[in-house]
């Protein structure tokens, strides 16, 4: 293989990078984190929850991906929730920001060498199943990646992970009956389904949201696919859920505004935050 294409073609994972950063983090934090979190736009109420024991924004963090929205640097957060030690990602990086899958991933990776063996990630998604209304909430149980890049495309570290990965659960099925349970007890209904992740950052057409739904989802949105892809290369476990912001059922479709979206999930943000608090007290 010629230096050009390894120098501009492929994407590795640096782990040298990822053992430097993950290095210098672990030098200055107390506890080992037992849980990864990510938030989705207009989620980020479980923030509140968290006993911070420190926290980095990106900028400092060295090879982390470098926020292109001035004053939207986000930060990792490091800290408790009930018993739990965490890691938070506050801010996530989309690939429609024109993030390579690398650094859309790496502080998953990041994470996991930090010791994390569980992902619990949330985001906004629209809602195909005709039984869905906006500020529902969904678990994921399983997705289809239709992101026109794959995470773990290029060469391969059998350190840190498989080739060929198995995906025939990668979301965990003892979590969503946990989750179930949970949300029993507050009387809250939880949907499950199939979550579709793509590159956006058009919202669908009716015809793509139709064809989403025929192929097998439930909601479609633009993130968390490559994230839960790369914690489960690391052999972490996942446990996911959407907040149906919007509609793409053609009886009920209108225009969709990030606006809307942001709104819908924010109504919603406390009683996913409540469902995760109580999830990570319980494991
Ligand atoms: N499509 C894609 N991404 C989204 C949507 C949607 O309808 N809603 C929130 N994120």
């Amino acid at each position: 293989m010629s230096n050009y294409y390894l120098r501009h073609r492929m994407k590795n994972l640096n782990v040298e990078a990822l053992m430097e950063t993950v290095a210098l983090l672990n030098s200055k934090i107390e506890n080992k984190p037992q849980v990864g979190i990510i938030l989705g736009s207009g989620l980020g109420g479980l923030v509140d929850e968290v006993k911070i024991e420190a926290e980095f924004p990106y900028e400092q963090i060295p090879n982390f991906p470098v926020s292109t929205v001035k004053g939207h640097g986000g930060k990792l957060i490091f800290g408790t929730i009930g018993n739990k030690q965490v890691v938070m990602l506050s801010g996530r990086f989309h690939y429609y920001e024109g993030y390579n899958m690398q650094e859309v991933t790496f502080p998953v990776r990041v994470m996991q060498q930090l010791g994390a063996e569980l992902l619990m990630v949330s985001n906004a998604a629209g809602g195909m199943n005709k039984d869905f209304k906006v500020g529902d909430l969904m678990i994921i149980n399983d997705h289809i990646n239709i992101f026109p890049e794959h995470p773990l495309r290029g060469q391969n570290d059998e350190n840190i992970g498989p080739r060929f990965p198995d995906m025939t659960e990668p979301y965990e099925l003892d979590l969503v009956k946990k989750a179930q349970g949970i949300a029993k007890a507050k009387g809250v209904k939880l949907f499950e389904g199939v979550y579709i992740g793509l590159q956006g950052p058009t919202f669908e057409t009716r015809a793509e949201y139709g064809w989403l739904h025929t192929i097998g989802g439930d909601a479609v949105g633009m993130s968390t696919v490559p994230e839960v892809i790369v914690a489960k290369h690391g052999g972490m476990k996942v446990f996911g859920m959407s907040v149906i912001t919007d509609l793409g059922i053609r009886e009920e479709m209108n225009v969709i505004t990030h606006e809307e979206v942001l709104e819908a999930a924010n109504a919603a943000a406390p009683i996913m935050a409540g469902i995760f608090k109580e999830l990570l007290v319980q494991l």
